[in-house]
């Protein structure tokens, strides 16, 4: 295949690919690095349409080598839904929602699982471990099952039932933690050695991102190779931000695109938002949220190891970091479900009101060209309608 070496996000050094490795010894994320120009003989723009409707169409720029190893559920090729009533709304001509909740276990953590869990088998790992929020977790179950290798997950006590569900009935051994998804992440960190665990934490392992970074490929196909003007995103460890602009300058390099970017922004919940702190603040990481709190399960994450790397994508896009209220995500669910027919995530109904905001405040035009990311199924959050259910005021 055409992957040449991992490469540090941070301080750039450069370590043999092939060999089981999670973060850099400076402790920052490792990334892949392809030939492209290899990758470009087979892989064009034209080619795509002969190939199959999921992430795998792009094989040739994702790092697995031998086709055996490759576990499929069908992940990726979401639809790029055209969201006319929701657009006509905010008096918007262009607004699209790419709905990834139509991946196997309901969210975009799919991708990534796919790709990490099929190098994981491929490099002889034996055990796989993570700390999850919620999707993480389901997805890891899945493909940790199409393998055959045990998971062992370590999630917070109020992830959402479906999360816990899903993972034991596919097969995963779970145990709940007292605290937050950093403290799960602590414990994967702390025995991982003893259990011969490889830990599969976002950004913690190369291979997550590339399995991601498979949304900013499908966005320029799906837009006819020109980018959206504004990309809206919310954001906990931020590896799908991370990994579309990887897509992006990875396409660029192959001569598929030009230069422009869309505008990345970052969207969180405001009882959990580093990034939109450290952005306001011209901070080059986030700080510890010490009592982060959002229904919004999968934005609850306190501290995240890529936010360097997310704040400079920020800044070199253009773009912004945004937090919104529960309330205003919650009832974004319902604004986008009756306009559009998408029961979304909490997660990703957060795009909403973060838009309505940069509509306000003059920072998206109404004619731009823009893609709300919807990460998750609706369907997966019931505790988070509870109210709605207890007042009986569906
Ligand atoms: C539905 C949903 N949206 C968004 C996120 C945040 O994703 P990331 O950690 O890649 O920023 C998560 C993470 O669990 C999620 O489950
Ligand atoms: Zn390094």
């Amino acid at each position: 295949m055409n992957v040449t070496h991992l490469y540090c996000s941070s301080c750039g050094k450069e370590y043999e690919a092939r060999k089981l490795v999670n973060l850099c010894d400076c402790g920052k994320p490792l990334m892949v690095a392809y030939d492209l120009e290899g990758a470009a003989k087979t892989l064009t723009r034209d080619s795509l349409a002969g190939r199959l409707p999921t992430l795998w169409r792009y094989r040739e720029v994702l790092p697995v080598e031998n086709d055996e190893n490759v576990l499929s559920l069908g992940e990726g090729m979401t639809p790029l839904i055209k969201a006319g009533r929701l657009g006509g709304q905010l008096g918007m001509t262009n607004l699209f929602i790419k709905d990834e909740s139509l991946n196997p276990t309901g969210s975009f953590k799919a991708r990534g699982m796919a790709v990490a869990v099929s190098m994981a088998k491929e490099l002889g790992v034996k055990k796989l471990a993570v700390p999850s929020a919620g999707n993480a977790g389901g997805a890891l179950a899945a493909y940790a099952a199409k393998a055959g290798l045990p998971a062992f997950i370590f999630m917070p006590n109020d992830t959402p039932a479906a999360n816990i569900i899903e993972c034991r009935q596919t097969g995963a051994h779970v145990t709940m933690i007292d605290g937050l998804i950093t403290d799960c992440g602590k414990i994967v960190g702390e025995r991982k050695q003893a259990e011969g665990w490889f830990d599969v934490s976002t950004l913690k392992e190369p291979y997550r991102v590339e399995g991601k970074k498979t949304m900013g490929y499908e966005v320029a196909e799906q837009m006819n190779w020109e980018l959206p003007d504004v990309i809206l995103y919310p954001t906990g460890g931020g590896t799908g931000l991370i990994g579309m602009w990887k897509a992006f300058d990875e396409m660029e390099r192959m001569g598929w695109i030009g230069s422009r970017r869309p505008r990345m922004v970052t969207v969180q919940a405001e009882g959990c938002a580093p990034i939109v702190k450290a952005f306001a603040a011209g901070a080059s990481s986030g700080a510890d949220v010490p009592d982060a709190h959002t229904v919004a399960s999968g934005l609850r994450v306190p501290k995240a190891v890529g936010d360097f790397i997310m704040l400079d994508i920020l800044r070199k896009s253009g773009g912004t970091a945004v937090s919104v209220t529960d309330e205003e995500l919650i009832a974004a669910v319902k604004e986008i479900g009756s306009a559009e027919g998408i029961f979304a995530a909490p997660e990703g109904a957060a795009c909403l009101p973060a838009l309505s905001q940069l509509l306000e405040r003059g920072e998206v035009d109404r004619p731009e060209r823009v893609v709300l990311f919807n990460t998750g199924a609706g369907v997966k959050y019931l505790e988070a309608f509870r109210p709605a259910l207890e007042r009986k005021s569906w």
